[in-house]
């Protein structure tokens, strides 16, 4: 960990370091000074034993954040910050380093400020995309890594919100809409960071669902559907990725704020779950000292104004009793050296290798981008049967689009459609991967041209005159806002249908943070979904386009034709009400400093679970994607008690591909459930005509009912409904088998 300078340690007099030098520069005690050196001790041991040596003063201090830092402008600085958004200081005296944690939801935010590099890595809707553990466990290892480069100790990324409203303007932070697929991409993200002796976390937790409103909604949903849905996504993504820290979030549950609710922090999250680490506030998502110590906080971010002097105080006059506190600092403590940053401290001696970066994040990219349509086998294309190729639109003679926000990575040279200028926060970065190069590359004997798209009829003359269409569109999405409809932004839509209309020979890429409709879609010859698809975007899309890579992701989420079809037809607190002056809810609420609900009423039923249940037919279900070869399913058996099924996949096609076979169940009518659930997958690598026959190990909880009585999960008697196949409506298999 680098001490700033002198200069910067004189500018900062806030910040005092004790013994007069900083945190890392002390050489490391003998194990004997320092017992809790002792590395064959467990991470509970040896936070019990530095616990025995704070002060009082120390331990407050480990339980809160430096204020906000390098986030606001003016705001101080501590001599051995990082450059992060959270720091909390460390105690040098008994070699404890400060805790250096940086947003890095998809990639290390904030480089540009310390002269630094990251990679930006595909959407992690997109990961989970790609249905791979592994791809997931790279994505996190890229973080991992390169947040170690950077000087950090812990990674606040792991967003696993559930997409219960695809307007979410968070979801291309988060897996998904599926609990089992979001966890588990997730918790092997939280993995691969953590394997950089990082330590990981998991957010916001929980029901946080919606950024409309988001810190004045109160999120209402029973406590059984919470643990069918958004809690058991965080219960998978625990149990699989071991993260250091959860961070509660902004909004209410159920009337209590997140970051003091008893319900979800002590009793669920470290009673249930036995959780060992700490919670971490959202930024400003503390509302109280004493109610959120004694439910289960643990630290404030990213100031001190509730765990600061008020907790100091709320210790001393027995409000708070001491082992609470105790237990703060102690799962703090045994995080970091469970974790490793005490032992393996980060000290940043390399520049990040954007190389590896990029490569990772290619192959990532071209895992997660899906297929939607491919009529008269339009793709790939043939560039020896292309004489022009029109490409249009979305920037893509320049680069790619990234999300905003806390998610937001600086793009190497400044945004690539205003080079050398700053990242602003709320405006649309794109990075220098563009499309038009790669599609070049690919097609070196065609005339390949570009418009920008902003005319439609310009547009569509360029189409007319071309062998073949590719129209880029795209959709900025961040934190702080979601998106008012479904549909695409800026006139794209008349965009897309002006361009088909002069050449029914247009494929689609679209550049999303989240589903779109796509009222255009019967003109089209092809649509590829690429999300955010990171620094190597481009290079990815242009080998889809082209066949060097056969297209394997499937999608995460559903689709919908319209918002008409969806369980709320408009966001929560996009609501206006007219006694109000017009205004929406949640503003009236924001000013008026109250809350709003957001009654979800359909419970666990949203995404697929919505349309099955409903009869309602989506634009694209949940888990398709289309590959340019095809597959054939057999021969499904389940063991129920091995909760394990098995199933023969055959690649009955011209061309090697991936397939992703999908085992879904249906649980006993004792359920009530009208619906199927996402049980299981495997990805299936076939050579043409080869067949395979695999083994899918089904998530336990996933054939579970929560029961409210006993408070506890359980497997319902009778026969169990497992189907398999290639989407969640595309299932050719079906056995019944009990479940024990
Ligand atoms: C976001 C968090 C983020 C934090 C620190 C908040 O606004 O909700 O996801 O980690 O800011 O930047």
């Amino acid at each position: 960990m680098p001490c700033r300078t002198l200069a910067a340690i004189a500018m900062s007099t806030a910040f005092l370091i004790s013994g007069g030098t900083c945190a890392f520069s002390q050489s490391p005690a003998s194990p004997g000074a320092r017992p809790w050196m002792n590395a064959s001790l467990s991470p509970d041991a040896r936070a019990d034993l530095v616990i025995k040596e704070l002060t009082l003063a120390e331990k407050i201090q480990l339980v809160h954040g430096i204020g906000w830092g390098p986030l606001r402008e003016g705001a101080g600085v501590p001599p051995d910050n990082n450059g992060g958004a959270g720091e909390v200081l460390g105690i040098p005296r008994l070699g404890i380093p400060s805790l250096q944690q940086a947003d890095s939801a998809v990639g290390v935010r904030m480089a540009a400020p310390e002269s630094r590099y990251a990679t930006l890595l595909p959407s992690v809707l997109g990961a989970a995309a790609s249905w791979d553990p592994e791809a997931a466990h790279l994505y996190g290892d890229v973080i991992g890594r390169e947040l170690r480069a950077e000087g950090y100790n812990q990674s606040i990324g792991g967003g696993v919100n559930l997409a219960r409203d695809p307007r979410n303007g968070r979801l291309f932070e988060y897996p998904g809409e599926d609990p089992v697929l979001a966890g588990t991409t997730v918790g092997n993200l939280i993995a691969g960071v953590e394997s950089n002796n990082i330590m990981g976390d998991i957010k916001h937790y929980a029901v946080n669902d919606q950024e409309t409103g988001r810190t004045v909604v109160d999120a209402r949903l029973g406590h059984k559907a919470m643990h069918e849905s958004d809690l058991l996504a965080f219960e998978i993504g625990i149990r699989i990725g071991h993260p250091s820290s959860v961070m509660c979030s902004y909004n209410k549950v159920n009337g209590d704020w997140s970051c003091e609710n008893d319900y979800l922090l002590n009793k669920v999250l470290k009673g249930e779950w036995k959780f060992p680490g700490f919670v971490v506030s959202d930024w400003e998502a503390t509302h109280t000292t004493v109610k959120a110590a004694l439910a289960g906080l643990d630290q404030q971010q990213p100031g001190e104004e509730y765990f600061g002097k008020p907790l100091m105080e709320a210790v001393q006059n027995g409000q708070v009793p001491m082992s609470r506190l105790d237990d703060m600092v102690h799962r703090l403590l045994r995080s970091m050296f469970a974790a490793g940053v005490i032992d393996h401290p980060s000290t940043p001696r390399f520049v990040v290798d954007p190389f590896k970066g990029r490569d990772d994040a290619q192959h990532i990219a071209e895992e997660s981008i899906v297929l939607l349509r491919n009529e008269h086998n339009i793709l790939p294309l043939q560039p020896a049967s292309l004489k022009s190729i029109a490409v249009i639109g979305a920037h893509a003679d320049m680069g790619v689009m990234s999300g905003g926000g806390s998610a937001q990575v600086d793009a190497p040279g400044g945004n690539a459609i205003s080079p050398g200028t700053p990242t602003q926060w709320g405006q649309a970065v794109y990075f220098p991967s563009a499309p038009l190069k790669y599609i070049r590359e690919h097609a070196p004997g065609a005339q390949v041209r570009f418009d920008p798209g902003t005319d439609p009829s310009a547009a569509a003359a360029l189409a007319a005159q071309s062998d073949v269409a590719i129209v880029f569109a795209d959709q900025y999405m961040s934190e702080g806002g979601d998106a008012p409809t479904l549909a695409l932004p800026n006139n794209q839509d008349a965009l897309v249908a002006a361009v088909a209309k002069a050449n029914p020979r247009t494929v689609v890429v679209l550049i999303t943070g989240n589903p779109v409709s796509m009222p255009w879609i019967d003109q089209v010859g092809g649509v590829m979904e690429a999300w955010y698809p990171g620094v190597a975007g481009g290079q990815a899309i242009a080998n889809l386009l082209f066949g060097t890579v056969n297209p394997s992701g499937k999608l995460p989420i559903t689709f919908a034709k319209s918002e008409a079809d969806l369980p709320h037809a408009r966001v929560f607190g996009m609501t206006y009400n007219t006694a109000n002056g017009g205004l929406p809810e949640h503003w009236i609420a924001e000013e008026k400093k109250s809350t709003f609900p957001a009654d979800l009423t359909e419970g666990v039923r949203f995404g697929y679970k919505w349309f099955d249940s409903e009869g309602k037919q989506p634009l694209f279900p949940f888990g398709f994607g289309l590959s340019y070869t095809s597959y054939r399913y057999s021969d499904l058996h389940v063991d129920g008690a091995a909760k394990s099924a098995t199933l023969t996949v055959e690649n009955t096609g011209q061309r090697p591909g991936t397939e992703t076979a999908e085992v879904y169940v249906q649980l006993p009518k004792a359920s009530g459930e009208n619906f199927r659930r996402l049980a299981g997958w495997d990805r299936v690598t076939l050579a043409p005509g080869e067949r395979k026959t695999v083994t899918i190990r089904m998530e336990p909880l996933a054939l579970a009912t929560w029961q409210e009585g006993t408070e506890s999960w359980s497997w319902e008697p009778g026969s169990y409904t497992f189907s398999a196949g290639s989407s969640s409506r595309d299932l050719p298999l079906t056995v019944k088998a009990d479940v024990r």
